[in-house]
């Protein structure tokens, strides 16, 4: 393995801008990296440490995981301990980066959901697999509706309180359980650092449920996943679906759902993107960003390239209109 990388040392001066997250100290990269595809033990390990490499050379200093990355499950979370090990120790306190815990990980009743036992035994193994002493931030990935929500809170709260974990995030959780856990945490000196869920230009939700608007008002910052629809707002499906592709491996993007009506969509907005001068990608992700109380875009790619078109939506043009 090739050994001694050298951060570019030009990282924060090389386009990326960073935004406060809600009210905390926190700020974040208007674009991160996220680690679902494409850096499991069924990927190259050295287009997914050419493709981390890539992002913290141009200023992407959070990336996120979570303890079911792969496949196999965990093996994201290894591929980033041996990157930390090879790459990044030098550079462990310019990085922020996050994992979660709330879908199935290990057989049993003690492996899924959000207890207590759950949480805090699936981050001691995810530290394990990432070779760090603590993450910046851990999510309660999803919401349980059978665990009481004390119990999962307080969980996260004593996460902080032994250093496992700097703060606190939750993902996915409806509206009033998500007021229910901001008062909690708050009542007990963790504040919700950030709330994670999709927000893109064929998934509008948060908007729609006002969750975007309570995190904006409560000083809860905001992170979309699949800001691209996993692919869908990016030139990759425009003309069929190449073999290389998230659709053509089928398992959480499938064909069905590229239906005739979806893809004149796309085609529609790619024209508009055209006229702006940008890719599809650029616009869809400047799109998310221009949202009051978006933090950042947590992109996905199976390549630099990709990578580097996608930093190119923080030189978008503004929209005049929306889409
Ligand atoms: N909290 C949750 O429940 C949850 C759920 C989902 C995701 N997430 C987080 O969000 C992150 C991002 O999710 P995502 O991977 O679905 O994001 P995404 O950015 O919507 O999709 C990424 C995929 O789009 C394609 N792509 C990206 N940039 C492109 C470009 N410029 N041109 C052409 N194609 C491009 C690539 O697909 P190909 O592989 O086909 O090239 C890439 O793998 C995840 O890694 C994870 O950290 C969280």
């Amino acid at each position: 393995m090739e050994q001694n990388y050298l951060a570019n040392e030009n990282r924060y001066n090389n386009g990326m801008s960073y935004a406060r997250c809600g009210n905390s100290g926190i700020m974040l990269p208007k674009v991160s990296l996220g680690f679902w595809h494409n850096f499991g033990s069924v990927d190259p390990f050295e287009r997914s440490r050419a493709i981390t490499r890539y992002a913290f050379d141009h200023g992407i200093t959070h990336f996120d995981l979570a303890n079911n990355y792969g496949p196999i499950y965990g093996s994201a979370e290894e591929t980033l301990g041996r990157l930390m090990l090879a790459d990044f120790k030098p550079y462990r306190d310019e990085l922020f980066i996050s994992t979660k815990a709330g879908y199935d990980m290990w057989p049993g009743p003690y492996g899924n959901w959000g207890s207590r036992k759950y949480l805090i035994a699936s981050l001691n193994q995810s530290l394990k697999r990432m070779n760090l002493d603590y993450v910046d931030l851990f999510y309660s990935h999803r919401f349980d509706p059978e665990t009481p929500l004390e119990e999962t809170l307080q969980a996260l709260v004593d996460i902080v309180r032994m250093g496992k974990a700097l703060y606190i995030g939750i993902s996915r959780w409806p509206l009033d359980a998500t007021r229910f856990a901001y008062d909690y945490l708050k009542a007990h000196d963790v504040p919700m650092l950030i709330y994670q869920d999709r927000l893109n230009l064929l998934d509008r939700t948060p908007v729609d449920t006002g969750l975007l608007d309570f995190c904006a008002s409560n000083g809860v910052g905001f992170i979309s996943f699949s800001p691209l629809a996993q692919g869908l707002l990016t030139n990759r499906y425009l003309n069929g679906i190449p073999s290389d592709s998230r659709m053509a491996k089928g398992k959480f993007l499938k064909e069905e759902m590229l239906t005739p009506q979806l893809l004149e969509k796309l085609k529609n907005y790619n024209n508009i993107a055209q006229q702006r001068n940008e890719t599809l990608a650029e616009m869809a992700l400047a799109w998310v960003l221009k949202h009051k109380g978006v933090t950042s875009v947590l992109v996905g790619a199976s390549s630099t390239e990709q990578l580097a078109n996608n930093l190119q939506c923080i030189n978008a043009v503004n929209f005049a209109q929306d889409l």
